[in-house]
């Protein structure tokens, strides 16, 4: 496989960087990435991610173990994320000029090939000392199939199956870095699972832009500050003014105390990519949509041509972890 991928170093001017940390601060609290919507008719027992999750807690980071309990592993994976734009809905003041960053639309129709580029959403990512994101490929979506409806391990299921490239909706990723970042580089596979791994600093104001619903990828360790502290679900990161962060348990106590020097903060942004007006309209109007039984029984086909499947369906879960292990190739199981 052939990644393309390109970038950015430096990303945007010194005063525009700067002005990215501004935001975070004017955004005052981060919150835990918590999962979203429900798993409906399939797998309805299992996490959203299990396909990253499940890999991670048995090959780590660097496909050499994971000598953390489950409790800790899910901690150190617990970061902070607050989105900036959704749509044509800027949420954090500030950030218009990156949504739609002329370099960022043209070298979106550049890396991946699409005429068409249409900015869907920014966010924002900060993780703490001891902190680190599981190797895994992002949600992608496809016509009919996106996230508000589908679980996401099935959504990159279907990606890696390779079954419905036909309704796949490309999505162009830009990751970029901001501060100080001890740490953290972004670690990826950009020519694939079984090829060489690599590693980008994240360094202030530079940016990758890649297809990170094909490219499996994640975030090196940050660099630990003291004892690893809980880090529960309902989790708080507050700027308490002068350089001062402060984290937070679900009920408000302080764990931890950190400064911008300390912190890894990143900002992604995504955007749907088109070949064409056909393409995109297609898309937007609805008339060439997948449904879900579509999907399980083209699934279902593919598994009893390739001979893994045979008799009766098995009930969700099982077919849920029958799909994944299947399809879903990580790096570190293949290395092992
Ligand atoms: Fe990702």
């Amino acid at each position: 496989m052939q990644a393309r991928y390109k970038a950015m170093q430096p990303f945007m001017t010194p005063e525009e960087a700067d002005q990215m940390l501004r935001i975070a601060e004017a955004r005052r609290v981060f919150r835990t990435y918590a999962d979203e919507a429900l798993n409906e008719g399939i797998g309805e027992d299992l996490p959203q991610r299990f396909d990253a999750a499940f890999n991670y807690i048995q090959h780590g980071i660097d496909g050499h173990g994971n000598s953390d309990d489950v409790t800790t592993a899910s901690q150190r994976t617990n970061y902070f994320r607050e989105t900036y734009a959704y749509a044509d809905d800027i949420e954090a003041p500030g950030i218009e000029s990156f949504f739609s960053h002329p370099d960022l639309l043209s070298v979106a129709r550049e890396v991946m090939d699409r005429s068409i580029v249409v900015p869907a959403i920014v966010y924002a990512n900060i993780l703490t000392p001891g902190q680190e994101l599981a190797i895994h490929t992002d949600v992608p979506e496809f016509r009919g199939a996106d996230r508000k409806k589908m679980p996401q391990w099935l959504l990159v299921t279907m990606l890696h199956s390779g079954l419905f490239n036909d309704y796949r909706v490309p999505i162009a990723t830009c990751v970029s870095w901001f501060g100080a970042n001890p740490g953290g580089a972004f670690t990826y596979y950009p020519l694939g699972p079984t090829a060489a791994r690599e590693s980008m600093a994240a360094t202030h104001n530079t940016a990758l832009l890649i297809d990170t619903d094909s490219v499996f990828h994640g975030v090196e360790r940050v660099t630990p500050k003291g004892l690893f502290p809980t880090i529960d679900k309902g989790a708080t990161l507050s700027f308490e003014g002068e350089d001062q962060w402060s984290l937070a348990s679900a009920q408000g106590d302080e764990v931890a105390r950190y400064s911008w020097t300390d912190l890894r903060y990143s900002i992604s942004w995504k955007a749907y990519c088109f070949r064409n007006e056909a393409e995109r309209a297609k898309w937007a109007d609805r008339s060439d949509d997948l449904t879900l039984d579509f999907i399980l029984d083209t699934l279902d086909t593919d598994l009893r041509v390739r001979g893994v499947l045979t008799g009766e369906r098995p009930e969700p879960t099982a077919f849920a972890r029958l799909l994944v292990n299947e399809y879903i190739r990580f790096p570190a199981a293949i290395a092992a």
